[in-house]
């Protein structure tokens, strides 16, 4: 009888030191691929009326594996929790966000810069074998076509049609329908502009007390494109050769 019982109950999985539910959605992405911004629409969504969004709060709603485990034993079921992980067969449900390489190296590039222990160029940058937590093209591949993945996200296609991609992640996530006043405001209060105020206005957290990470814009540029301002055509040949099929796979060439 005993025996019974116990074979109802679906293992919980054990992480980076946290207990993962089965009903744990994790949102993951190679970094500088648009996490924060999705993670900011998404607490705008989860906000309650009165609640202003800034780079501290948007935490509480959407925390980091291993970085947050603090705030994630208390956040509420079903959570959201963001992760930069390889492939993980632990994850119940994700949603994978993807970047074209090429910006999201650039951004890579500009997010480390200072922080890297020589003046690298770009060029030089674009090659390095031991980028965190690899180069772009392993920890996609690891991740497409997996069993857990729920859904797709391009940032692109977040900059070119913000509402339906919304849609898509909020039907995904959320079992009541989110009213369109809700979503047209959490897009709004969301924006590039306006999550670039907001960072300057109020700042945002640093995993350390590194003074050369604390120089950085973290709501930098943005868009899609801004790549061919810094690969010579040697960078491009370089990354066709290394991620070719991934590219073709996502329509980014
Ligand atoms: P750039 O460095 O190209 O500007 P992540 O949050 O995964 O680290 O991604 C950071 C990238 O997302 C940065 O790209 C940043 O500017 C961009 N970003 C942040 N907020 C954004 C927004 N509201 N709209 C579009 N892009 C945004």
């Amino acid at each position: 009888m005993l025996k019974k019982v116990y074979s109802l109950v679906a293992p919980n999985k054990i992480k980076h030191n946290l207990i993962i539910y089965p009903d744990d959605t994790f949102l993951v992405s190679y970094p500088k691929s648009g996490n924060t911004w999705v993670r900011f629409i998404l607490a705008n969504l989860m906000k309650a009326d009165d609640e202003v969004i800034d780079f501290h709060s948007a935490i509480r709603y959407v925390p980091e594996i291993g970085t947050h485990n603090d705030i994630l034993i208390n956040t509420p079921r079903p959570r959201i929790i963001k992760s930069h992980s390889m492939y993980d067969k632990t994850y119940p449900k994700v949603i994978y966000l993807v970047r074209d390489p090429r910006d999201t190296y650039v951004s890579y590039y500009y997010y480390l810069k200072k922080s890297l222990p020589v003046d690298i160029s770009f060029s030089e940058f674009l090659r390095k074998p031991d980028m965190h937590p690899s180069r772009w093209h392993s920890h996609v591949e690891s991740w497409l076509d997996k069993p857990n993945i729920s859904l797709v996200i391009k940032y692109e296609d977040l900059l070119l049609n913000t509402h339906q991609e919304v849609c898509k992640i909020a039907n995904l996530l959320f079992k009541k329908q989110l009213s369109e006043e809700k979503i047209k405001l959490a897009i709004q209060a969301s924006s590039f502009e306006g999550m670039k105020k907001i960072e300057q206005e109020k700042g945002r957290p640093f995993k350390t007390e590194d003074a050369a990470a604390k120089a950085t814009t973290f709501v930098r540029k943005g868009g899609k494109g801004d790549w061919a301002n810094y690969f010579s055509r040697e960078d491009e040949e370089f990354l066709k050769a290394e991620a070719e099929h991934i590219l073709r796979c996502l329509n980014y060439v």
